[in-house]
C-alpha cells in the first residue's frame, strides 16, 4: 500500500536526521523557539497517535496517557500541555523512551493502515500527519544547527551533509507585466489550508531578481554601515539591532580579521558566492531599502516563480501572513493548525536546503515572526 510505504519512509527520515547526534544534543532548548530534537521526535509521533489512532483504530491502547501533556504543542482542543519554554527541561521521557514510543506507534499505524479501508477524510488527515512530520524535519535541521552552533566548541553535525551550495549570482531581473494573476493552490495533491482559496490578484508591473542575494553582496551592506544606520530599518528592526547589538547574520563571527560562519560542517570562512542565510525579516528589509529596492509581495513571488530557480532559501516577502479570501478553517483541533497564527508574522516563499524533497510547492506559505533568524532564510529583491 502506497500510503504505508510513504509513512514508513517519512518516519524513518526523521530518525536518520537525528542519527549523528549525541544523547545530550537531543535534550537542550537554548532559546524558546528552538525545541529539543527529542521533543520533535515525540511530538510528531503524538500527532499520529492523537489524531489518527485514538479516534479511528478500534481497540487502540494509548502508549502512555502522560504523553499528551508533554507532546501537545499548541492544540487547545486536546488539553493542557507543558509550557513551551520548558521543553528543554524534560529529561524524561528519555530519548530511549521516545524511540520506543515511535516504534510502538509505527507498528500500530502499520496494523491500522493494512486492515482498514480509509475514507477520503482519513486519507487527508494521514497526508497532513506526513506533511507535519516533514515540517518538523526542517525544524530539526534548524534546531540542531542552533544547538550545535551555539556551543563554544562549534561541533560539526556531520561531514557528509552539505547545506551550502553555490549560487549563480547576478542573473539580473525578470520583468513582469501588469495584470490579473491567479494565486493559491490548484490541483489534486496535498496542500495546507492556508494555500486556499485560489483567488485573483491584480499586480502592477515589477521586476524580480532571478537570483538570491549572496554573502558578498550582503557583506557590502555590512561594510557600508548597514547595521549602524537607522534609516534602512523599521522601528522594530532598529530596536532589535540595538537590543542584540546585531552586526551580521546569525552564525557569523568576526575572527582574526575575517568573517567566519558556523555551518553544519563546522566553522568555515564565509563563501562569498553562497546565498546569504539566517537573516530575519528586519535584516532582509533593511538590505532591500539600502539597495533602493524592496522585497516581493507573496503574490508577486508566486506569479513569477516559474521564471526563476527557487528552493535554496526561504525567501522573506513583504506580505503579512493573513487568510486568503475564502479561507476556511477545519472544524476541531485541526482548525488550530494554521489559522490561529495569522497575526504578526510574515510570509516566506519557496523552500530551503533543509526542506524535505516533495515538501515544496510554488503556493506553499511558510510564516515566521519578523525577528527570527534561525531558519534557512534568504533575500530576493524587487524593483
Ligand atoms: C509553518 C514552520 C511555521 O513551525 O510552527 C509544525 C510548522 N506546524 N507543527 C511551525 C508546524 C505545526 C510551522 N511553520
Ligand atoms: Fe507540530
Amino acid at each position: 500500500m502506497l500510503l504505508l510505504q510513504q509513512y514508513k519512509k517519512i518516519r524513518a527520515h526523521s530518525e536518520e536526521i537525528c542519527r549523528p547526534l549525541e544523547i545530550e544534543d537531543y535534550v537542550v532548548q537554548p532559546i524558546v523557539d528552538v525545541s529539543p530534537p527529542k521533543w520533535h521526535l515525540g511530538h510528531t509521533t503524538w500527532f499520529f497517535e492523537t489524531f489518527i489512532l485514538i479516534p479511528n483504530f478500534k481497540g487502540y491502547k494509548e502508549y502512555n496517557s502522560q504523553y499528551n501533556f508533554v507532546f501537545n504543542s499548541y492544540y487547545e482542543t486536546v488539553g493542557a500541555r507543558v509550557v513551551r519554554t520548558d521543553r528543554g527541561n524534560l529529561s524524561r521521557p528519555s530519548v530511549a523512551d521516545i524511540y520506543s514510543y515511535r516504534s510502538y506507534v509505527d507498528q500500530q499505524m502499520q496494523a491500522f493502515l493494512q486492515n482498514s479501508i480509509l475514507e477520503d477524510e482519513l486519507i487527508s488527515l494521514l497526508e497532513l500527519g506526513l506533511n507535519h512530520e516533514q515540517q518538523h524535519q526542517e525544524l530539526l535541521f534548524s534546531d540542531i544547527k542552533f544547538i550545535l552552533g551555539h556551543n563554544p566548541l562549534f561541533p560539526a553535525y556531520s561531514d557528509k551533509v552539505v547545506f551550502e551550495k553555490k549560487n549563480t549570482p547576478n542573473n539580473g531581473f525578470i520583468a513582469m507585466s501588469e495584470g490579473l494573476y491567479e494565486i493559491g493552490f490548484k490541483g489534486n495533491g496535498f496542500s495546507f489550508d492556508n494555500e486556499s482559496a485560489r483567488h485573483k490578484k491584480y499586480l502592477e508591473t515589477y521586476e524580480i531578481a532571478a537570483s538570491l542575494v549572496t554573502n558578498a553582496e550582503f557583506l557590502h551592506f555590512i561594510e557600508d554601515g548597514g547595521y549602524t544606520d537607522f534609516r534602512h530599518w523599521h522601528s522594530e528592526g532598529w530596536e532589535w539591532v540595538n537590543q542584540h547589538n546585531a552586526k551580521a547574520p546569525l552564525y557569523w563571527h568576526f575572527v582574526d580579521e575575517k568573517w567566519m560562519y558556523y555551518t553544519l560542517n563546522g566553522l568555515k570562512e564565509i563563501d562569498s558566492m553562497e546565498s546569504v542565510c539566517h537573516i530575519n525579516f528586519y535584516e532582509a528589509s533593511a538590505y532591500a531599502v539600502w539597495k533602493g529596492m524592496r522585497l516581493p509581495t507573496e503574490e508577486e513571488w508566486e506569479a513569477a516563480s516559474h521564471l526563476f530557480e527557487w528552493g535554496e532559501r526561504w525567501e522573506w516577502t513583504g506580505s503579512a501572513y493573513l487568510p486568503y479570501p475564502g479561507y476556511k478553517k477545519e472544524p476541531g483541533a485541526i482548525g488550530e493548525y494554521n489559522g490561529k497564527f495569522m497575526v504578526n508574522q510574515m510570509v516566506l516563499r519557496g523552500a530551503s536546503v533543509a526542506t524535505p524533497k516533495e515538501h515544496s510547492r510554488k503556493t506553499y506559505r511558510n510564516f515566521f515572526h519578523p525577528r527570527l533568524q534561525w531558519q534557512f532564510t534568504g533575500i530576493r529583491l524587487v524593483k
